[in-house]
């Protein structure tokens, strides 16, 4: 049952490019999986248990479906990842690069736990504290692990998981950036094709091709908000039949999914001159933004960046209608750690990839939000997000 795959590098025949970028991209597990170890022994855990999604997909670079059969991986602070599977996604864990070692099994359920049991035993875990993540694992997942290993305490892993995560490497970085490159292409084309009378869902079909057309996977990180005149006061609005009128605020708020790193940005635009108030709290917001972009950098807390912005558009009146935090981290999950909240006294370290997005909602009339994408550098924040701020009339 279990096995040890070979390295395969030396089988495989690669183009060189294709071998660099192989490469890198198993340095960069390496030391996540390195990064890890180090976590676990920090947070006293003798493993972290992990079923399919975003953190898996992190922490090996595979690819798992989160579906009725349960795949789970183990970590330990010193021995090679422990995976349990379906037989029929063991072609998937042959091409990890770097030593794995697999349990799997076959269709019938009562044969599942025995995986588990031989997994767990084999890594040495089930007297300790495992770590889990407390939002993605299931009553599926729980019962095996908890039939495998019942003599350990499980704990929340969120902390230790996302000390790793939010701080992004090189490849992470690159892959984000792309990502907001693709959505911002995308909005570009998109807003050439808007015509008056257009319907949200018109609008929005068109991003969602224009996505796929820049690159995206089409399975984009959320569905796009495309808001016309009242609706745009609606934080979370869903694209209905609403037709775009002239002279209304249109709110976009939108992203790419570049191999599983996303992009969220919002802008807003009108089919010729909007009102006076539209323009207002455009300004104020681009402002606000702004404002916050300019204070992040290494050492300021989520707190600061959110009193930044808030400020501003507290000063100008509007500060009742600005009812969000003013971000959230960004990557493998639209919204991470780090929060931008105001009570979040965290402070930003290089790395960190986080959303600025203010708004102003005057209910029933019309809404603003400016959001961008940001990086934490070594001596400041760069916007990975570049297009214009303010109010585009179409
Ligand atoms: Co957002």
């Amino acid at each position: 049952m279990q096995s040890h795959p070979a390295d395969r590098r030396s089988t495989i025949p690669l183009g060189l490019n294709l071998e660099k970028d192989m490469s890198s991209h198993s340095n960069a597990i390496a030391s996540r999986q390195n990064r890890l170890s180090d976590s676990l022994g920090a947070f006293g855990f003798e493993a972290l248990v992990v079923n399919a999604g975003p953190t898996l997909t992190y922490l090996t670079g595979l690819h798992f479906h989160v579906s009725e059969r349960p795949v789970v991986a183990v970590f330990t602070p010193d021995m090679q990842p422990h995976l349990v599977l379906p037989s029929l996604e063991m072609g998937k864990a042959s091409r990890a690069p770097f030593d794995l070692a697999t349990f799997n099994y076959g269709e019938d359920p009562k044969s599942w736990q025995k995986a588990f049991d031989i997994a767990f035993e084999s890594a040495g875990v089930g007297a300790g504290t495992i770590g889990v993540e407390p939002g993605s694992l299931r009553f599926l997942e729980l019962q095996y692990v908890k039939g495998a290993a019942s003599d350990a305490k499980l704990k929340s892993g969120q902390e230790c998981i996302a000390s790793l995560r939010k701080i992004k490497d090189i490849e992470e970085v690159a892959l984000m950036r792309e990502a907001v490159h693709m959505a911002e292409s995308a909005v570009e084309a998109t807003v050439q094709a808007i015509k008056p009378g257009m319907s949200e869902k018109e609008i929005a079909s068109e991003l969602v091709l224009q996505l796929i057309r820049n690159g995206s996977s089409s399975d984009l990180p959320f569905e796009p908000i495309v808001a016309a005149g009242p609706n745009s006061a609606d934080p979370h609005a869903v694209p209905s039949s609403r037709r775009l009128a002239h002279g209304e605020v249109l709110l976009i708020d939108w992203g790419a999914n570049n191999d599983g790193y996303y992009s969220d940005l919002t802008r807003v635009f009108s089919f010729g001159e909007p009102s006076e108030e539209s323009l207002r709290i455009a300004e104020v917001t681009a402002e606000a933004n702004a404002a916050a972009r300019a204070v992040a950098r290494p050492g300021v807390s989520a707190g600061d960046i959110d009193r930044a912005a808030r400020d501003v558009i507290v000063k100008s009146g509007y500060g009742k209608y600005f009812t969000h935090r003013t971000g959230h981290g960004l990557g493998i999950e639209v919204h991470e750690e780090p929060y931008i909240r105001g009570d979040n006294e965290e402070l930003l370290e290089p790395g960190m990839t986080f959303t600025i997005e203010p708004g102003i909602y005057l209910a029933g009339n019309v809404g603003v939000r400016v959001e961008d994408d940001m990086l934490v550098t070594d001596s400041g924040s760069e916007s990975l997000s570049t297009i214009e701020r303010s109010l585009t009339i179409l």
